[in-house]
């Protein structure tokens, strides 16, 4: 009888698949610190340029200011990876980005959480715990459910959890995920912020500002939310329809931007 190989003995690796082994696990990690620290660092961008602007137009900074930074970051890096799914149907250049989409979304999620624990129970003076079962309890539900959204995604965000979901499911529940949450965290933002930015375009910004004429962060962001919200759609209707939106958001963005600031200039004291 021939010797065969017998499975159920340990097979001795050679050295060159060992070696090889090795290169490709390290070349894994490589990658994965890579995606996360573009990630950590469009973060960390945004949350210095969020505090100088919000200490610019208030003239101070503590925590209820660096809340403000945290919940803005959150909001944009959720914007950002919705709006990276359609760029990436729409134009080739895209698609190099969507690797960072995953690492995106658990750092909106950890700033998410920042700004949910400061604001329950770090901000007593500003958001008195019962505010959130009175007044401002519809608000309040809208965030809980965004935070709670992005938890579970954040759960399923791994290897294993896509072995035992299998591909298709849990990529459905990542993009149902992410669109659930952002839809609860408009509401949330919604709910309690339009009046005032209303006001704030009506008569310009509270006299305690140091710069009423600045419009508040929340409207600047807002209105990049609009676009990812419009581009979304029209990207669903039909590609060629989404690519006009997108040129038309990328030349109106900006413009909405430089004629609220003008728009502002009105309220100068
Ligand atoms: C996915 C989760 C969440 C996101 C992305 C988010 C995002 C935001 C954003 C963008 C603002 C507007 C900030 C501004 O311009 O003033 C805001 C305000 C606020 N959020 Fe959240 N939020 C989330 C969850 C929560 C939760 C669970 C709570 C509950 C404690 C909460 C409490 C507040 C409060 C009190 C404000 C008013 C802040 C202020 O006026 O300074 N948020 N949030």
């Amino acid at each position: 009888m021939q010797n065969t190989p017998n499975n159920s003995q340990p097979q001795v690796l050679s050295e060159s698949s060992l070696e090889r082994i090795q290169q490709h696990s390290a070349a894994y990690w490589h990658e994965r610190m890579y995606e996360y620290g573009v990630a950590l660092g469009l973060a960390i961008v945004q949350f210095v340029a969020f505090s100088v602007y919000l200490y610019g137009r208030r003239g101070f900074y503590d925590l209820f200011i660096i809340n403000k930074a945290f919940a803005g970051v959150a909001a944009v890096l959720l914007g950002i990876v919705l709006l990276l799914g359609p760029l990436g149907r729409m134009f080739n250049m895209f698609d190099k980005y969507l690797r960072f989409r995953k690492e995106l979304g658990i750092m909106a999620f950890f700033f998410a959480l920042m700004h949910t624990v400061s604001s329950l129970f770090f901000l007593p003076g500003r958001f008195p715990l019962e505010r959130y079962f009175t007044t401002g309890k519809w608000p309040f539900l809208f965030g809980l459910i965004g935070i709670v959204v992005l938890m579970a995604i954040f759960a399923i965000s791994n290897n294993r959890a896509i072995q035992r979901m299998t591909a298709h499911r849990w990529w459905f529940w990542q993009r149902w995920g992410i669109r659930i949450a952002l839809a609860a965290v408009a509401l949330h933002v919604g709910i309690m912020k339009v009046p005032g930015w209303i006001e704030w375009y009506r008569q310009g910004g509270s006299t305690q500002l140091v710069r009423p004429e600045w419009p508040g962060l929340g409207i600047l962001i807002a209105w990049f939310m609009i676009v990812v919200i419009v581009v979304r759609i029209a990207e669903a209707i039909n590609i060629k329809v989404g690519k006009i939106v997108w040129y038309s958001c990328v030349f109106f963005l900006p413009v909405i931007y430089l004629a609220t600031f003008i728009w502002g200039r009105q309220f100068i004291k």
